[in-house]
């Protein structure tokens, strides 16, 4: 049975489909099944990150409707990752009950269901909350962003989410030590969640190079992805600011 996990964050555009994307790559590096479920209905691009923007005909609105079989809109995404595009708007006749239960059956066919949420804590999430085990809280190291994942923090917990993590991205460590972004221990204790791992800012990224060859394992950003991976299946590994200079 997968562990589904709700990736969120208070505030928008911080990186969480692109966390969901690079996390979800690496998992499938560890040899696991994964399934990203888009919930951003609307403003979904996991299939452009995936490069599998041809492929997104049908979505999981289509799905839970009964339009379609649930094997004709998963978008195999190769290294081990299949996807869920989301509808353009909440289709007619959906059921967020409907949704919950969808997503937990799809949890039998994977080692991992990533759930790619909006930003805040809008219905949509309140509802993939309530199917996940473990929530990852986006923030950028920001004030702002920062004191929204706190918000975010405590309403997981009202939630009944087990754990949350949080992942710290766009880190640029030159900025850190000239005192012009956040320093990570302020982060953490601001945000009250543990740290999972931290991204660096990464121009692939910025670009939309989540996965394929452009970012090589040569890339930090890569690299960060691969250690929250390893976090996410249990395995210890250090969090060393030095590996992000
Ligand atoms: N580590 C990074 N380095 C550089 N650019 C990044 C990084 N992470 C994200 N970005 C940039 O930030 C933009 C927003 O990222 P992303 O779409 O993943 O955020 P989001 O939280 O999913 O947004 P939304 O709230 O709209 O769903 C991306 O288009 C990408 O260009
Ligand atoms: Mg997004």
């Amino acid at each position: 049975m997968a562990k589904v996990i709700l990736i969120a964050s208070g505030k928008g555009g911080v990186g969480k489909s692109t966390t969901a994307v690079g996390l979800a790559y690496a998992l499938g590096r560890l040899e696991k099944k994964v399934l990203i479920i888009d919930l951003d209905t609307g403003l979904g691009c996991d299939d452009i990150l995936c490069f599998r923007s041809d492929s997104s005909v049908f979505n999981w609105g289509d799905v839970v409707t009964g339009s379609v079989e649930c094997s004709k809109a998963l978008i195999d995404c190769s290294g081990g990752v299949k996807l869920l595009s989301a509808p353009q708007k909440i289709p007619e006749g959906f059921s967020y009950d409907t949704l919950a239960s969808f997503i937990r059956g799809l949890a039998a066919a994977f080692d991992f269901v990533l759930l790619d949420a909006p930003a805040g804590l809008g219905t949509m999430v309140q509802t993939a909350a309530a199917s996940s085990d473990y929530a990852i809280l986006v923030a950028t190291p920001d004030p702002v962003s920062v004191k929204a994942a706190c918000t975010l923090v405590g309403d997981c917990e009202r939630l009944g989410i087990g754990e949350s993590r949080l992942v710290i991205n766009r880190f640029i460590y030159k900025e850190v030590r000239h005192g012009r972004q956040m320093n990570i221990d302020a982060v953490i204790d601001s945000a009250t969640a543990r740290l999972i791992g931290i991204i660096p800012e990464d121009d692939m990224l910025r670009c939309g190079i989540v996965t394929g060859s452009r970012l090589g394992v040569k890339s930090k950003a890569r690299q960060a992805f691969n250690r929250i991976a390893a976090r996410v299946c249990g395995f210890s590994v250090e969090i060393r600011l030095s590996q992000l200079k």
